[in-house]
């Protein structure tokens, strides 16, 4: 078998919990951390990674001392053959029967009690047992590659990297992924968002789901300039121009010098108490908020209160008859005295909610139903940009993302209730992808948002979450242990090390692999959305990528055009 060249070494000791110690075979350079290694063992074959590299010797003298220049140099190599070495260790991952060797009479019949259904279909499972002493032991090919992860060729798997080694494909799922919300995680520049760029057209391309995503600094739609490189960097929208709608937030938003599909304007009537409560670290607002904000509702209804509290004055008095000054009935302070709200915390409020108020996004009559617009598109199959554009402060996007999120969520909550209970369509797929999702799944603030209850149900209603972010720890981490697929970029904080790896099995072994990893386009794959743990090297998002997805190079011919738009 051609897979054998790959033999790195053979089992000397370890075990389950301190990993399993393997006597290289091969120079050094040949293995590195991170590789994938396979040792068969009878009927069964282990997987595991290289989690660490050792010099040893038989007696620590013929390490201290450099014999080469005293001994002969062919005596030297002969010694040092027979009492140095290095041994690398290997955190076992998963296990797999294999079955006995295929042509003999028991393979026959093994197979037969799979096929009559008496014996289990081989499939990865979690490791239990280790492989005995002298072992042999090897580096993954493609096919082992392929046979935990899955094939690249097959439906909705999504070459996502390759083996640092050996550069062999290595597929996530992509109908997995968008069943557990997931997450994209690296220091800054480490390439979070050319990675989420690659998932999203992989996503968009197999059709797998509906994608919303809360673009804060406008980067996926149009066509952006790295800032690194300065080359451009192709917007989704260019490539599924029928599939991908742009949306600007604000009435004659202009994205990257270009017009977006629609413009996103926020009725008053839509925006509740809990979406400003939702600002209170943002707004520095004080503890007496929410019982201002019941008494306008109390007073105006859920529906007004925002149009009538923004309408009231601050200050103004008027004289009356007898000679007393009070405050002009159109003030805040008259609204308060009339229900008993304290003055101070009212009057408070409304001076901090004048940020909101100014919002130029929010208005009284929307043109258009935009939100209405977009629930269509994303159930009809399409995929929503929405860009801030200048509106690029954590207020905006705090305050549109929840809102936005908080009306998806309610029209997928009733038709997955429709469809359970009345039979109805099954409501399609949602994964709404978040950049810089700390602002809005921070410990503070998940309690509060939709995000953290959509993170939280799973797939209950049919959305999920991508979250890309830089800072891991930051994020709530009731919200990280449900993230099932995490990918990493490297990291240098230890915070946020052990955030991205809480809640996984070998946190000790993956901890420095996250650390060494280049600071670029390397990433590791984690959590229990992925068979094992693998450090793989991105894949590019180039030319070469859209060529690969989409078939051929140039422009796509006009029969394809039309199929895309429903023709
Ligand atoms: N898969 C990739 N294909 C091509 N270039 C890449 C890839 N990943 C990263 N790069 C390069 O690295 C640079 C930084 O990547 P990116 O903008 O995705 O980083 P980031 O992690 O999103 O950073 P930030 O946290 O600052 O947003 C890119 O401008 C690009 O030149
Ligand atoms: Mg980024």
């Amino acid at each position: 078998m051609s897979e054998q060249q790959g033999h790195v070494g053979y089992i000397v000791g370890g075990g389950l919990k301190e990993n399993l110690q393997v006597r290289l075979t091969v120079p050094a350079q040949q293995v590195q951390e991170g590789a994938f290694l396979v040792t068969e063992s009878g009927d069964w074959l282990f997987y595991g990674l290289v989690t660490d590299l050792q010099l040893g010797a038989t007696d620590p003298r013929f390490a201290d001392e450099q014999s080469e220049g005293r001994l002969p140099p062919q005596v030297a190599s002969l010694l040092h053959g027979q009492t140095l070495y290095t041994n690398l260790e290997m955190l076992p991952a998963l296990m797999m029967e294999r079955g006995p060797e295929p042509g003999t009479p028991e393979y026959e019949q093994w197979v037969k009690a799979i096929e009559a259904g008496l014996a289990e279909q081989p499939r990865p499972l979690p490791v239990k047992t280790v492989p005995p002493h002298h072992a042999n032991v090897r580096l993954a090919g493609p096919g082992d590659i392929a046979e935990i992860f899955g094939k690249p060729k097959e439906k909705s798997n999504f070459v996502i990297g390759h083996t640092r080694e050996q550069g062999h494909p290595v597929v996530i799922n992509l109908e997995k992924f968008v069943q557990r919300s997931s997450g994209v995680f690296g220091a800054t520049g480490t390439g979070k968002s050319f990675l989420t760029r690659l998932i999203l057209a992989g996503l968009m391309h197999h059709s797998v789901a509906s994608v919303l995503v809360l673009d804060m600094h406008n980067e996926y739609g149009l066509d952006d300039t790295a800032s690194d490189t300065g080359e451009r960097v192709i917007g989704l929208k260019t490539k599924f121009p029928a599939k991908v709608r742009v949306v600007g937030l604000g009435a004659g938003a202009q994205i990257r010098g270009q017009t977006p599909d629609f413009n996103l304007e926020i009725a008053m009537g839509d925006i509740q108490p809990e979406d400003i409560e939702l600002l209170t670290r943002e707004l520095n607002l004080r503890e007496t908020t929410p019982t201002t904000l019941e008494a306008l509702v109390a007073s105006f209804g859920r529906q007004g209160w925002f149009k009538e509290f923004r309408a009231m004055k601050l200050g103004g008095t008027i004289e009356t008859e007898d000679g007393k000054r009070v405050p002009s009935p159109d003030s805040v302070a008259a609204w308060a005295t009339s229900t008993g709200v304290n003055v101070m915390a009212a009057e408070g409020l409304h001076s901090k909610l004048g940020r909101v108020f100014r919002k130029e996004y929010i208005v009284e009559e929307p043109a258009a139903d935009t939100i209405g617009e977009i629930v269509k598109a994303l159930e009809g199959g399409q995929h929503i940009v929405l860009s801030f554009g200048r509106h690029e402060t954590d207020l905006d996007y705090l305050l549109v993302s929840n809102l936005l999120t908080r009306r998806i969520r309610q029209v997928w909550e009733e038709r997955t209730n429709d469809f359970r209970s009345k039979g109805e369509a099954e409501p399609r797929s949602l994964v709404i992808v978040l950049e810089e999702a700390h602002k809005l799944l921070n410990r503070e603030m998940a309690a509060q948002t939709t995000f953290s209850t959509i993170a939280r149900e799973l797939r209950k209603y049919y959305v999920t979450l991508l979250i890309v972010d830089q800072r891991p720890s930051q994020i709530y981490d009731e919200v990280m242990s449900q993230l099932g697929t995490r990918i990493s970029g490297w990291l240098g904080d230890d915070d946020d090390i052990r955030a991205v790896l809480s809640g996984l099995a070998g946190r000790e072994a993956l901890r420095g692999m996250l650390a060494r990893l280049q600071p670029k386009e390397e990433v590791l794959l984690l959590g229990w959305g992925v068979p094992m743990p693998l450090p793989v090297r991105s894949r590019r998002y180039d030319e070469d990528f859209w060529t690969e997805l989409l078939g051929k190079k140039g422009k796509r011919s006009a029969e394809e055009v039309s199929k895309e738009l429903g023709f």
